[in-house]
């Protein structure tokens, strides 16, 4: 039969149960498999987090040497894939890109494609671990002009991310520890956040069987709108207008409030989080030690923090508790670390990645049905057809 309740948005229907991430919202609360998100970003590394966050529990030394080993064996990406990141033009958006060469690899690797055991699973796993970075850093250069290349197996997972990003032909590339702890913050804060829109989309594609590549692919689409992971961006760009409209943030303040004006205040607000994202608060400090240990003086610091001082004393926000969030600050480190504005996002993809993969693979292994959501009918009732000279 029909259903009788609706919930737009999925406000409050639990799509499944998770072992993977807690999240309080009122209290302002976020733990991976238990450990909190402020412990694992100041104590752990990137990986160990997602080896926590797929696997279940922080890896031995063994584990996490074997994991990085099988990791770094499949980080050579088929020569033929740049032949698909040639045919783009420089202008694309980065997002548009990854998402493209990330379902491009179900091509490249069709034994991917059907997962039938825990192995298989391992397999795809570990393969796009060490495929992603790549596709990432050939992105990025892809857009600046600079040839492509690969990293260096003797460097840990997020010291080989930054140099094949950012090694400049002819030149040795020297690891900046700064830059090196940062991304390794940013992205452990990126790594799981339940079931949010992109996670859901990896989940719900993945149910149909669907390989991982391809789930993790849409999953890259639907993190890129601004609502959700291309808030990022949506915030630079906001500070940066800001910045030219000479600083005036009462200004935009007012236009936020105002609801004829479709105008929001990016990085503010939060499906779950009516407290401050815990995430938020260690990214804002992170971004005054980040840009005081390089030197980096940015005025758009100055508008960020003078935004969100002001909303949180404004009564429309107060009202309905909207805060910063995880992409209030993160564009910020992002830009002093030199990375392109519209790049941030594809970061943010990076980081999620053992979210993502984590959530399917425990999809998979519980067996859950195919999703297919239910929906109230409001269009016509029943009527005949009119041939085309009679209507
Ligand atoms: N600026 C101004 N008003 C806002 C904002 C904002 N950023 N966010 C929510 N509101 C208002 C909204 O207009 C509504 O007001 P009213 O009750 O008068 O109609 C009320 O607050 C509730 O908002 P909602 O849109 O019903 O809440 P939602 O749970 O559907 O949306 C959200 C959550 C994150 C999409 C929304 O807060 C938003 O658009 N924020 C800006 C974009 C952003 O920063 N997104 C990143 C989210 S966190 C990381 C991630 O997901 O990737």
């Amino acid at each position: 039969g029909g259903i009788t309740t609706l919930d737009s948005g999925y406000k409050n229907t639990g799509s499944c149960e998770s072992e993977i991430t807690f999240l309080d919202g009122e209290k302002g609360i976020l733990r991976y498999r238990g450990y909190s998100i402020e412990e694992l970003a100041d104590k752990a590394d990137f990986l160990e987090v997602a080896f926590l966050l797929i696997f279940g529990e922080l890896p031995t030394k063994e584990q996490s040497d074997k994991f990085h080993a099988d990791i770094k064996a499949q980080s050579i990406v088929d020569e033929d894939v740049k032949k698909i990141l040639d045919a783009f033009p420089k202008s694309a958006h980065p997002m548009g890109v990854i998402a493209s060469l990330t379902s491009a690899l179900t091509a490249f690797n069709p034994s991917s494609v059907n997962v039938n055991s825990e192995e298989d699973m391992y397999k795809s796993v570990v393969k796009i671990l060490g495929k992603f970075p790549v596709l990432v850093a050939w992105t990025l250069r892809k857009k600046e002009g600079l040839p492509l290349d690969y990293g260096d197996k003797n460097l840990g997972y997020v010291e080989n991310i930054l140099k094949m990003m950012f090694r400049q032909p002819n030149e040795e590339y020297v690891q900046n520890k700064v830059l090196v702890d940062a991304l390794d913050k940013l992205l452990i804060l990126h790594a799981d956040h339940e079931q949010n829109c992109s996670t859901s989309t990896v989940r719900i594609v993945g149910s149909s069987h669907a390989g991982l590549f391809a789930s993790l692919s849409a999953g890259i689409s639907a993190l890129w709108g601004p609502l959700h992971g291309g808030a990022n961006q949506a915030v630079l760009e906001m500070l940066e207008a800001i910045k030219l409209d000479g600083g005036d943030t009462k200004k935009y303040m007012a236009k936020a409030k105002d609801k004829t004006d479709p105008f929001r205040l990016m990085g503010f607000g939060h499906r779950v989080y009516k407290n401050f994202d815990p995430r938020a608060k260690i990214i804002k400090k992170a971004a005054d030690e980040v840009l005081g240990d390089l030197g980096v003086v940015d005025p758009i610091l100055d508008i960020a923090k003078g935004l969100e001082n002001e909303a949180l004393h404004d009564d429309y926000f107060v009202k309905r508790k909207l805060y910063p969030n995880v992409d209030f600050y993160s564009g910020i480190i992002y830009r002093a670390m030199g990375i392109p504005t519209d790049m941030f996002t594809v970061m943010f993809a990076l980081g999620r990645l053992p979210g993502w993969i984590a959530q399917w693979r425990e999809m998979r292994l519980r067996k859950e049905p195919i999703g297919r959501p239910r929906q109230l009918y409001i269009g016509k009732t029943h009527r005949s057809f009119l041939p085309i000279d009679q209507r």
